[in-house]
């Protein structure tokens, strides 16, 4: 997959190559670019905002910017088959969640549009609709001060997803969310800890019993922490036993 960031606070994406990503990005599973905003300016102070339109507090990012970049960014690659999706990070949007993560998995190319301010005048994401698909995605009901942060979010969301970043695909498969219930919880050695020991059927070595066990902890938490979660799941993913708890 190819991943470009286009910002105009470039260094707030250096996580990016750290760790796991890090490492999906050496072992070239996934490809990042990195670009500065300001390289589209053409004026001495190098501005990127302007006042809005009818007033308001804040400043809005302006379309003779964000226009030449997001052309240059996105125009066609000899390695990339057509158009990237351009994702545009902004509290305004639809939520981003697991499904929206393994969606984007899909894609071979992601460009993300970071916004900062009041957000980047609204011409510019119906323009590039025109040539390529558009999602304005929110990571949460919070403000941020700009979409770095839930770009750096998304992509590690979207990132392990991908065959080969994680040692154990397993892990991808199991979390929490794949099956629409929160993960229940682990325990690792020793067996007992400051008088707390780790639950029997863990160390049973029954293994239906443990699957058991594991499936009512995730459902049993799920109802206590999340409950619209268990709302929204279709009763078809319920087994007799899940219904009884
Ligand atoms: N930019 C500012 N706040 C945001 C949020 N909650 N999600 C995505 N982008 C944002």
């Amino acid at each position: 997959m190819r991943i470009d960031v286009i910002t105009i606070f470039p260094e707030y994406l250096d996580p990016l190559r750290a760790a796991l990503l890090g490492k999906a990005i050496d072992r070239g599973l996934i490809e990042v670019g990195v670009h500065d905003l300001r390289d589209w300016t053409h004026d001495v102070h190098r501005a990127v905002d302007d006042s809005p339109y009818g007033g308001g507090p804040g400043m809005v990012m302006k379309p003779q910017v964000w226009g030449p970049a997001l052309s240059d960014v996105c125009a066609p690659r000899p390695d990339r088959e057509g158009p990237p999706t351009l994702i545009v990070p902004t509290p305004a949007g639809r939520r981003f969640d697991q499904r929206t993560a393994e969606e984007l998995a899909g894609c071979s190319w992601l460009v993300f549009a970071c916004g900062r301010y009041e957000g980047i005048d609204e011409r510019v994401v119906q323009d590039a609709a025109e040539r390529m698909p558009v999602r304005e995605l929110s990571i949460g009901d919070y403000v941020l001060v700009g979409g770095e942060v839930a770009v750096l979010t998304m992509v590690e969301a979207v990132s392990r997803l991908l065959p080969g970043v994680l040692g154990n695909p397993a892990s991808a498969q199991e979390d929490s969310f794949s099956d629409g219930l929160l993960e229940g919880p682990s325990y690792t050695r020793p067996e007992v800890w400051r008088d707390r020991p780790v639950p029997e059927v863990l160390r049973s070595g029954n293994h239906a019993a443990i699957r058991r066990w594991r499936r009512d902890q995730s459902i049993v938490r799920t109802y206590h922490r999340r409950p619209d979660l268990l709302a929204a799941l279709d009763e078809a993913a319920l087994d007799k036993h899940d219904r009884r708890l």
